[in-house]
């Protein structure tokens, strides 16, 4: 399995030649925009988390251009229905086996609507199980005590986790939702892209290293291998 990092929540993920995308804003993110074609990306398929801007907005362009068919929950599902898109809804605590693997849409304590104010559902995340490998995508989301039911079921290999504050958890929730998750290697998302979420990287890796865990922030267009 394979991990690209495109900024905030956006990631391409490699599992047996199908490619995923997630939470694709690139083209307006001042930090990848000039760095991540967004025309150029493959997918299979899109997931999304929630409708906020900043985990859509290039979820149309990416599917127009290459049929991918987009997972999210009923709501957002539907917002694409009905613009002509494919989509696979879901709701939480349901699975699917996709011809990649197992996934799972899992509760997180967020809102999610649309930019144009329009119903987004309720916000989530994913538990991707496939190549051998299962990773948790948190999403925007507070620490919650529902994820202590991720690993009585998956045994994770990674968890991807807001770390940037203010409107997601922060670095301090950050290292008690590996514990709750059960998982201590973490790919830090949504910091830096708006003065709201900066954060120092070094500090943040430090917390981490300090707490017995394993913090990675990618560069834009970084990859890693599960
Ligand atoms: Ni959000
Ligand atoms: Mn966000």
């Amino acid at each position: 399995m394979k991990i690209t990092f495109y900024g905030q929540n956006s990631l391409a993920i490699d599992i047996y030649g199908t490619h995923i995308i997630v939470d694709p804003f690139i083209s307006g993110n001042p930090l990848s925009k000039d760095k991540v074609d967004v025309l150029s990306l493959k997918a299979d398929y899109i997931l999304l988390t929630h409708a906020h801007e900043d985990h859509i907005l290039d979820a149309e362009a990416i599917a127009k251009n290459t049929g991918a068919k987009i997972v999210s929950n009923y709501e957002i599902s539907m917002h694409y229905q009905t613009k002509g898109f494919e989509v696979h809804p879901m709701n939480h605590g349901g699975n699917w086996k996709f011809d990649f693997g197992n996934v799972k849409y899992v509760n997180a304590v967020h809102t999610s609507s649309f930019p144009d104010g329009s119903y987004g559902g309720q916000p989530g995340g994913f538990v991707i199980e496939g190549e051998h490998k299962n990773i948790y995508i948190a999403g925007d989301t507070a620490l919650t005590m529902d994820m202590k039911l991720i690993p009585l079921s998956t045994k994770l290999d990674l968890a991807i986790l807001p770390i940037g504050d203010n409107f997601t958890m922060g670095i301090e929730d950050a290292i008690i939702a590996s514990d709750f998750v059960e998982c201590e290697k973490v790919l830090g998302v949504h910091y830096d892209t708006f003065g709201y979420i900066e954060i120092e990287h070094e500090t943040a890796k430090k917390k981490f290293y300090d707490a017995g865990k394993d913090l990675m922030l990618l560069r834009i267009g970084e990859s890693i291998e599960l």
